[in-house]
């Protein structure tokens, strides 16, 4: 029989709470957690361990790259993670450094699965994943605009009434200061979302901006934000489990979808047992594409900059 094992590395607030939505939404046997500060996996695994008369065996424990080598999924979230004010291009330096003394003794250890990034800023990070792992595309994902997709639906939930499910807009690009809504071909409740009398023009640039901001706003207030990403992160690594093939807004592998190469944007991806089973390119608009490839050209001057 085989078992499914995680390797997490960063046990901050996105990796702890990661941890504790993976044992509650998702069926796994192993949960090995690493983190430069070596007492808090330690504290972590005996405090998760506790969900078991409640969600079901795992066993978890503390653990060091080599632990990796067996692996389904390792998940990436360590990272210094953005203070009031910073973006996340701000912290490329110091997270393109720990992710060079994350991802080779991974690839060292023998790990043959699939790596899931969500350090900041995550296309970056995820394009340099696969560089330094040399692992095929399909096999390192990012977590890319899902969280800012989720945003995207909540916001247009709240403005219409609509169920959040019912809702077909993704937000697209970086997750970053680039990132745009696809306002021209996004459905709600199988309608155009411009045939929406509450959403004219001026209320969906609002609402855009919004979304764009609130990773920001949720940090000025609280200092992180790590629920969001968390579940998203636990969503993927669930789809994976599961071989769900479900569609999803990550960090995908561009290869020649609206003329974009060799690096990580935000798209929606078909995500199943074998990772990005598919990037799905949307018809979007003149306007749209044009955003896209902004993005792209902004994160390619990023990653111009960085020596591996
Ligand atoms: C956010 C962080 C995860 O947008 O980038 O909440």
């Amino acid at each position: 029989m085989s078992t499914r094992k995680v390797f997490l590395v960063g046990d901050g607030r996105v990796g702890s709470t990661f941890a504790n939505d993976l044992l509650q939404n998702v069926k796994i046997d192993e949960l090995i957690i690493s983190d430069v500060v070596k007492k808090v996996p330690e504290g972590d695994a005996l405090d998760l361990e506790d969900l078991a008369p409640f969600v079901g065996q795992c066993k978890i424990r503390a653990g060091e790259y080599a632990d990796a080598k067996d692996a389904d999924i390792a998940v990436i979230t360590a990272g210094a993670a953005r203070k009031p004010g910073e973006t996340r291009l701000d912290l490329v330096d110091k997270n393109v450094k720990i992710l060079k003394s994350i991802i080779p003794p991974i690839v060292e250890s023998g790990f043959k699965g699939i790596f899931v990034v969500s350090a900041n800023p995550v296309d970056i990070l995820t394009t340099l994943t696969q560089k330094l792992s040399g692992f095929p595309k399909n096999r390192v994902i990012g977590t890319g605009t899902s969280l800012d997709t989720a945003r995207l639906r909540v916001a247009l939930s709240h403005k219409t009434g609509i169920n959040v499910n019912q809702i077909d807009a993704y937000v697209l690009g970086e997750h970053g200061d680039t990132s745009f809504e696809n306002f021209d071909e996004a459905l709600i409740a199988h309608k155009p979302i411009k045939s929406y009398e509450e959403l004219n023009q001026a209320t969906l640039d609002e609402l855009e901006t919004e979304v764009r901001q609130k990773g920001g706003k949720i940090i000025a207030n609280k200092g992180a934000t790590f629920y969001g990403v968390a579940m998203c992160l636990t969503q993927i690594v669930k789809a994976i489990f599961e071989n769900q093939s479900r569609v999803m807004a990550l960090s995908a592998p561009m290869e020649g979808e609206y003329g974009i190469n060799n690096l990580y944007l935000g798209n929606p991806c078909v995500i199943n047992a074998n990772g990005i089973a598919d990037v799905i390119e949307l018809h979007l608009s003149d306007e749209e594409k044009a955003k896209m490839k902004y993005s792209a050209q902004k994160m390619q001057e990023v990653l111009n900059g960085i020596n591996l």
